[in-house]
């Protein structure tokens, strides 16, 4: 008989992420394009991709975003790669889903400042968009329901599998090293995993930031507290994803902290009032880095042209 071949996935509150299995190409097709394209944007300047690049960490590596207007955003802008892992989207939860959250950037004056209902008749004005919604979505007039669903399926194909510490978890040892392993085994037993677990190891709850202390902050952002009024809710936030965290600083809701070293530490304190020596410090960081996963090779799409009938974007202000 041949032999057994090991393939069960290690005990860890960290689970591997699976290749994304894509169901409606036509739909993911066209949602790809409409997250590249800036007419959907009031300026015909911003697109989702503007504070989400998918060429580089699925952010913006600002502090704060820029908006329509040169606008200052008033948070950090998460990644969007294995965000369709997160229980709900945003810091303080406020949309369910992809899809639900997909609507907001469009309207909001100081990101896209478009309507849905510009969205919607720049797309119809163009009879190739068209063609595509009928294709994908059996419609004749496009309505901001397909543009949102689109986008949030492609969005369902932004994970990134693969990573070395993955790698590890489904049994090859040889994918990371001795201080990345020391560094896993500390973040396990120090705590970090009871709030940052599952794929994409957060996601999964919203935890106070400053179980031990005041995070000391100028952002004016409260999270949770902010949606519900309720005072016990002030400072919880959603539970940022650690995956492909090397990538993504600068750190946490204000990002007003640039190195993983400083987060760590900062994690340490006020989260679970440990304090690391540089060398346990060090470790958790190596542990931290194995965890940027395989990008999903995009090709480039190539949007439909405009036709007379499109409204022109408004990039300035009419004196
Ligand atoms: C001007 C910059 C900007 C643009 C343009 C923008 N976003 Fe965002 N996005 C942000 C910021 C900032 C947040 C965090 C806001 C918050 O949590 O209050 C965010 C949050 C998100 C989240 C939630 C992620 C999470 O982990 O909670 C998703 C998903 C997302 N955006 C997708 C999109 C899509 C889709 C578009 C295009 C329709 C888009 N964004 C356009 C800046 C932007
Ligand atoms: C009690 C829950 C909890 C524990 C325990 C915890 N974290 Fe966090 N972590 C959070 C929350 C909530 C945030 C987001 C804070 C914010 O920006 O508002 C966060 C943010 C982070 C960030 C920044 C992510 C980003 O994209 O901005 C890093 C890095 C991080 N944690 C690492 C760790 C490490 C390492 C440990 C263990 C030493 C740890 N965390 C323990 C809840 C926790």
């Amino acid at each position: 008989m041949a032999p057994v071949v090991a393939t069960a996935v290690k005990d860890s509150l960290i689970k591997p992420i699976d290749a994304p299995e894509i169901k409606e190409p036509a739909k993911v097709e066209l949602g790809k394009k409409l997250w590249f394209d800036t007419r959907l944007s009031k300026s015909g300047a911003l697109s989702c991709n503007s504070c989400h690049n998918v060429m580089t960490s699925g952010t913006d590596n600002l502090t704060s975003s820029i908006g329509h207007g040169w606008a200052e955003g008033p948070i950090n802008s998460p990644t969007v790669y294995n965000a369709v892992f997160n229980i709900k989207q945003f810091w303080d939860g406020r949309a369910d889903t992809l899809k639900a959250q997909a609507g907001g950037p469009i309207e909001n004056p100081m990101e896209m400042a478009s309507t849905h209902e510009h969205v919607v008749t720049v797309l119809n004005s163009i009879p190739e968009y068209q063609a595509e919604f009928k294709k994908a979505y059996n419609v004749d007039e496009v309505t901001i329901d397909q543009v949102t669903d689109a986008i949030a399926l492609f969005e369902e194909t932004l994970v990134t599998p693969n990573s070395r510490f993955d790698k590890w978890l489904r049994g090859d040892e040889t994918a990371i090293n001795d201080e990345e392993k020391k560094g896993y085994e500390l973040f396990n037993s120090v705590g970090c995993t009871a709030c940052h677990n599952g794929p994409a190891v957060g996601g999964t709850s919203f935890q106070k930031f400053g179980v031990y202390g005041k995070y000391m902050t100028k952002n004016g952002a409260i999270g949770v507290g902010g949606l519900t009024k309720n005072k016990d809710e002030e400072m919880v936030f959603k539970v940022p994803t650690l995956r492909n965290i090397e990538m993504t600083y600068p750190y946490f809701h204000d990002g007003a902290v640039n190195t993983l070293s400083e987060a760590v530490d900062i994690m340490g304190e006020i989260q679970l009032d440990k304090k690391f020596t540089p060398e346990e410090n060090a470790q958790i960081v190596a542990f931290l880095r194995t965890l940027t996963g395989e990008r999903p090779k995009l090709e480039m799409p190539l949007l439909p042209n405009s036709t007379e009938k499109t409204p022109r974007p408004a990039p300035f202000k009419k004196k």
